[in-house]
């Protein structure tokens, strides 16, 4: 037998629940070999590396790959994992579980050479049982996972291939709470009391009849036990479901402005002794939809200012690192984002943790298709052996969420058009319903006619939703009487960051309809940022908005997208390998768009001056201002006023047009004669120093935490040179390892996974993470001409 990595899984003799790391220690090999099932297979010379992984960021860009650059033109393919690893005799009479949070696509494990099963989709989560198969002491126990993603294209976005989300061992004494085996809900609040309904499915494998207790506790948001119940559940093979009620007086509300969770203790005791305990977050709110008045969260109406994100971390690719999440979270919640739609697939569970916990609406979505395909590969193929388990695994993980308050079962669903969509939509809502009889189901739909779209038809939805095409909105109560309605996907507006083209008030639709090129299109493959250019279904991210904040029955809108993501590189197609649809850059950077829903979403009060001030003399310059809390603002270049605009509900930002001259720009925004704020832009001299700034000096020595170090080009001033490309070169050593660079340039074939990158109209990004010890990182980024940087993260 060749040389193995061995883990020793230390379960402490505790009889209740352990829930392992198994992310550490796996051998991975991307050649396709049946015998790798086999535990005295030699996989020495497989690479050894820590999940989550997702081997396609690894690769080369080549328009030549099957996933196409629709799919992120990045290799996908088949490939293997090994993980070797001991247990403890002390251990025998427990049960042993192995958890996947996600496996892109087609996995199938083994144990000790057992097959265990498959799972198609690439985005569920599911568990295994090992407890049969397990050797204790000596013996070492080999778990295979094969994982093919080679059927091209099966995604019209990038998905990453391998095992991608977190891996758990789950331990537990023999009478245990099953999967995702508890349900807390919320089915009476007020503000007096909660009533509060847990289910939770109890299971055992003793051979002898016991007495199995279950006692469920409740713990406040400051972690102190408020309540506990006891019952003993009958002693049934096969599992059993057991109802308790709480009641709860003065509840402390979940809100987005204040996401309290409450938490709810799980014991299960065998003959007095435990044997499992898990713990539950969960939050107590009340919300509805009304067809006048939109959303409401605890009797408040408020707007649903959301986007739509697909899964991908940018230059981490699909790999699932929280602290990436938890950024672009933050990222967000800065923009005055309160929504979240997971387009158009189940997001990684800690995703939803952070939602919960970050105080944001959840839109948890189902599929992109049903039986009938939009790429040639797609879920379609799997559609009949496993769309139910799929939907009701997503409803069954997700239930407790606080944050998750409708169910999509489906984006822009081609079964809208004919009368399929009549049958399938009902049994789907049943199939959710089964699970969560009380959240809403909607589907995203484009066919706004009722009477040509079959999935309204059938009756089923609770909640409406609509993509694009809002200068019908006005259109729906009429449409669709009594009906209540969000917007899932607007805009679909493009941008390249810090790309102004001239004149911005012209307005670019890219391309004009589907079978027509683009006109006059950027030999650089960018698109300018200010908000002109967008495509044919969509439109600029004012008009849309203007329409939405009008509209009281238009419960929200969800941005298409929060940030960029690597595929569907419309308008442009390759060389483009990544989208323009981001209001935020791939590398997390804001692009201007951004500042205009900051400006209408945020209360601070704030002003986005744009562009740079880099120009040729004689250029006609468009300066672009968004602002609030001021009733005017005024432009000055070199000092000599160009005038003062005002927002109106017809324009929402300000605009000059002046001559460009060397020197500045400032903008001064005032109410009721008072200046407000004041920004000034000045030209940047020659390029001469690199800075790096860290959005956290320190992390965790966790091996998983991230900092991510913005990288800008200065003049000797310290302005940002708004044209510099230079490549940047990083040297990183001490107690961390460069995660990925990026720059943000959606025609970038530079690669993720190497220690240089060129900056992008000033700027690039590197990302450094933990690798397990305690101590100092140090970063180091040069290029020639220009005077370096250096700077220290401390991991403890
Ligand atoms: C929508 C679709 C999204 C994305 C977007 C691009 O129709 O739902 O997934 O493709 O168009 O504009």
């Amino acid at each position: 037998m060749g040389f193995l990595l061995i883990v020793l899984c230390s379960c402490t003799p505790n009889p209740v629940r352990t829930r392992l790391d198994f992310n550490a220690g796996w051998k991975f090999h991307s050649v396709n070999d049946s015998l790798a099932t086999r535990c005295d297979y030699n996989d020495t010379e497989w690479r050894i590396l820590n999940l989550p992984h997702d081997w396609s960021i690894e690769g080369a860009f080549s328009n030549e790959h099957s996933t196409r650059p629709a799919g992120g033109a990045l290799p996908a393919g088949m490939g293997w994992y090994r993980k070797t690893f001991r247990l403890d005799p002390s251990e025998k009479d427990r049960l042993f579980f192995i958890d996947f949070d996600g496996v892109y696509r087609n996995s199938e494990v083994w144990i000790n050479e057992q097959r265990l099963g498959k799972r198609a989709s690439g985005y569920m989560g599911f568990r295994y049982e090992l407890t049969p198969f397990l050797h204790f002491g000596d013996s070492l126990n080999v778990l295979a996972v094969k994982v093919d993603n080679s059927r091209q294209p099966n995604s019209r976005w990038y998905t990453g291939s391998g095992i991608y989300r977190n891996v758990w061992l789950v331990s537990t004494g023999k009478a245990y709470v099953e999967h995702w085996g508890v349900s807390v809900s919320t089915p009476e609040v007020s503000e007096r009391e909660a009533r509060i309904r847990i289910v939770t499915r109890v299971s055992h494998q003793m051979k002898a009849p016991a007495e199995i207790v279950l006692r469920s506790t409740l713990l406040s948001p400051e972690g102190q036990k408020i309540q506990s119940q006891s019952d003993t559940v009958t002693n049934e093979a096969g599992g059993e479901m057991f109802i308790q009620h709480f009641t709860l007086e003065k509840p402390a509300l979940w809100s987005f402005a204040t996401p309290v969770l409450y938490t709810l203790r799980t014991e299960i005791f065998s003959h007095g002794i435990p044997t499992d305990a898990l713990e539950t977050p969960f939050g107590i709110r009340t919300f509805h939809f009304d067809s006048e008045k939109g959303f409401f969260l605890n009797g408040e109406n408020i707007k649903l200012k959301g986007v739509n994100n697909h899964h991908d971390l940018g230059a981490l690719g699909a790999a699932f690192n929280k602290r990436a999440a938890e950024r672009q979270l933050e990222i967000l919640k800065e923009m005055g984002c309160n929504a979240l739609r997971t387009a158009h697939n189940p997001p990684a569970p800690e995703l939803l943790d952070l939602c919960d916990q970050m105080g944001f609406f959840v839109m948890d979505e189902a599929f992109d298709v049903w039986a009938k395909k939009k790429t040639k590969y797609d879920y379609h193929e799997d559609w009949d052996e496993w769309h139910t388990r799929d939907l009701q695994d997503m409803v069954l993980r997700d239930r407790n969420h606080p944050s998750v308050m409708v169910w999509s079962i489906g984006n822009e669903i081609r079964e809208q058009f004919d009368s399929t969509g009549l049958r399938i939509t009902p049994e789907l809502v049943r199939a959710v319903k089964a699970i969560d009889p009380a959240r809403p189901v909607t589907c995203a739909l484009t066919e706004n006619l009722p009477g040509k779209n079959f999935i309204y038809q059938s009756g089923a939805l609770d909640v409406l939703s609509f993509n694009y095409k809002h200068h019908d909105y006005p259109l729906l109560p009429e449409r669709f009487p009594g009906e209540t309605f969000i917007a899932s996907e607007n805009m679909s507006a493009f941008a390249s960051r810090g790309v102004y083209n001239q004149p911005s008030d012209s307005i670019r639709i890219w391309p004009e309809a589907y079978n027509v090129p683009i006109k006059n299109p950027n030999p650089d493959y960018t698109c300018s940022a200010y908000d002109q250019v967008h495509a044919y279904w969509g439109a600029t991210h004012e008009d849309t908005w203007k329409t939405v904040k009008k509209l009281d029955f238009i419960s929200g809108m969800f941005i298409w997208s929060g940030f960029d993501f690597l595929g569907e590189p419309e308008p442009y197609g390759w060389p483009a390998k990544s989208s323009y649809y981001g209001v935020i850059d791939l590398c997390g950077f804001p692009k201007d768009a951004y500042f205009f829903y900051k400006s209408e979403w945020t209360n601070p009060a704030m002003l986005h001056l744009f562009p740079h001030w880099n120009w040729t003399v004689g250029d006609t310059i468009d300066v672009w201002a968004y602002y609030n809390h001021a009733d005017e603002a005024e432009l000055f270049v070199n000092g000599r006023s160009q005038g003062i605009r005002h927002k109106t509900d017809e324009t929402l930002h300000a605009l000059w047009r002046v001559g460009y001259f060397p020197g500045s720009i400032r903008a001064i925004t005032r109410k009721d004669g008072q200046v407000v704020m004041e920004k000034e832009i000045p030209t940047a001299g020659e390029a001469a120093k690199i800075e790096l700034t860290p959005d956290r000096r320190e992390i965790s020595a966790d091996g998983y935490d991230l900092s991510f170090v913005t990288v800008k080009v200065l003049d000797k001033e310290g302005n940002l040179v708004p044209n510099a490309h230079h490549l940047i070169e990083f040297e990183i050593d001490g107690a961390g390892f460069l995660a990925g660079v990026d720059n943000g340039y959606q025609a970038s074939h530079e690669p993720f996974k190497t220690p240089s990158r060129k900056a992008f109209n000033g700027m690039c990004l590197a990302i450094v993470q933990s690798n397990g010890t305690k101590g100092k990182i140090r970063i180091k980024a040069h290029s020639e001409g220009l005077e370096s940087d250096e700077i220290k993260i401390r991991t403890k």
